[in-house]
């Protein structure tokens, strides 16, 4: 039995992770507490909203009155947390912003949680939902490891390999219970479309330009985000406190190859001829620091806790591609930025 704090339930992962949670654990709490940034999306989570075992809070994560009252109300017994400021190319224009979420927010969490749990930690579980992008950028060979320095490169993973040192230091100083994950890139639906995949998928449906950084040439490793809720689920019942557990695909793209998968694939279901959306790839200007390669190692999440991908990539892109076709509402509402009222609808102003 559980009561839960899930942060940043309404966003691309969080939702998914908060819709396993609800349905997979009926006799479980959940309480989603967002800010509703630019990319949290009630819209996200309908199917559950009146879940009996499900409750939203809108707040911020930095806010630590309302954070200790919220865990003296609802008693918490494990807190999940994805709460996060998470596209690179935004904190290159507003790097503070990275770090007032990522790392005051994760930090203020983190101060809370300790001073409810400190007369009795047992039972409980701190966990920290992170990024390979704390490792930095391999070259041509090699994968990160859970023993791989870190070496963060971007204002995005600089502010999240801050905020998982803070979690270690809170384990380490004060024995807080927690556990930390690094995954690799996430795809699938309810992705705000300023990431590669969404973003290309939706300007491929309105023949707009594909903008691929400098050679397109940086690679990624792409993870289904089911399965990277399911890998959550495994190591917040079954990991060991204090450790920490890298998720991956072991499905390796460069972003040109990728998006040309998406151009071939699009262009069968949207009946449009061989090399059409093709058409569309613009080479732009690099990404600052652009990170060349990454790549995970999950053998250990596979070898403890039994814990391997479900879906091949094709597969996984072809249901992704057909879930935004058949969701046209939910994309044109982000796009307008229309879903911003949907949380007014439902809880008024
Ligand atoms: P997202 O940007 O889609 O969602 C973030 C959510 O957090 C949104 O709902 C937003 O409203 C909420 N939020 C932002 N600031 C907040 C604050 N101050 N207080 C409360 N809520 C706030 O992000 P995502 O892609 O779902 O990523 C979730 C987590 O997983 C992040 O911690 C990210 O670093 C990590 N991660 C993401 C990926 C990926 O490929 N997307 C891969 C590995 C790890
Ligand atoms: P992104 O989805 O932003 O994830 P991340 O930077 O966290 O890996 O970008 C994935 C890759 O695609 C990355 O190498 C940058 C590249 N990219 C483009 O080439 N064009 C784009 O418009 C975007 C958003 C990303």
């Amino acid at each position: 039995m559980h009561t839960i704090l899930i942060t940043g339930g309404a966003g691309f992962i969080g939702s998914h992770l908060t819709r396993l949670f609800v349905t997979k654990y009926p006799a479980y709490k959940i309480v989603n507490l967002d800010a509703l940034t630019y990319a949290g999306n009630l819209e996200n989570l309908t199917d559950i909203e009146n879940a009996a075992n499900y409750t939203f809070v809108k707040g911020n994560i930095t806010d630590l009155d309302m954070l200790s009252a919220l865990f003296s109300e609802h008693k918490f017994t494990g807190v999940l947390h994805c709460a996060a400021e998470s596209h690179v190319d935004r904190s290159i224009t507003d790097p503070l912003a990275f770090v007032t979420t990522n790392v005051m927010g994760t930090a203020t969490l983190l101060q809370v949680a300790k001073d409810h749990w400190k007369d009795n930690m047992d039972g409980k579980v701190f966990y920290h939902i992170s990024t390979d992008e704390v490792y930095g950028s391999l070259g041509d060979t090699g994968f990160f490891t859970e023993e791989t320095a870190y070496d963060p490169r971007s204002p995005y993973s600089a502010s999240k390999a801050s905020s998982d040192h803070f979690v270690r230091a809170f384990y380490h100083t004060y024995k807080l219970p927690i556990k930390i994950s690094n995954c690799s890139n996430n795809y699938g639906p309810y992705h705000f479309p300023e990431k590669l995949i969404p973003l290309c998928i939706h300007n491929i449906i309105n023949n707009k330009p594909l903008p691929i950084y400098g050679k397109g040439e940086n690679v990624r490793d792409w993870l289904f985000v089911e399965d990277h809720a399911r890998a959550i689920d495994v190591i917040f019942h079954k990991g060991k406190i204090g450790e920490t557990y890298n998720i991956g695909g072991h499905n390796e793209w460069t972003n040109i190859a990728l998006v040309k998968e998406l151009c071939k694939q699009m262009n069968e279901k949207l009946g449009r001829g061989i090399g059409e959306s093709e058409k569309l790839i613009t080479y732009v200007i690099d990404r600052a620091g652009h990170d060349l390669r990454y790549a995970i190692d999950a053998s250990k999440l596979k070898n403890e806790l039994g814990w391997v991908p479900s879906l091949q990539f094709e597969e996984g892109i072809s249901k992704t591609i057909d879930w935004y076709l058949n969701n046209n509402k939910w994309l044109s509402d982000v796009t307008s930025g229309a879903y911003k009222e949907y949380y007014n609808s439902l809880y008024g102003g």
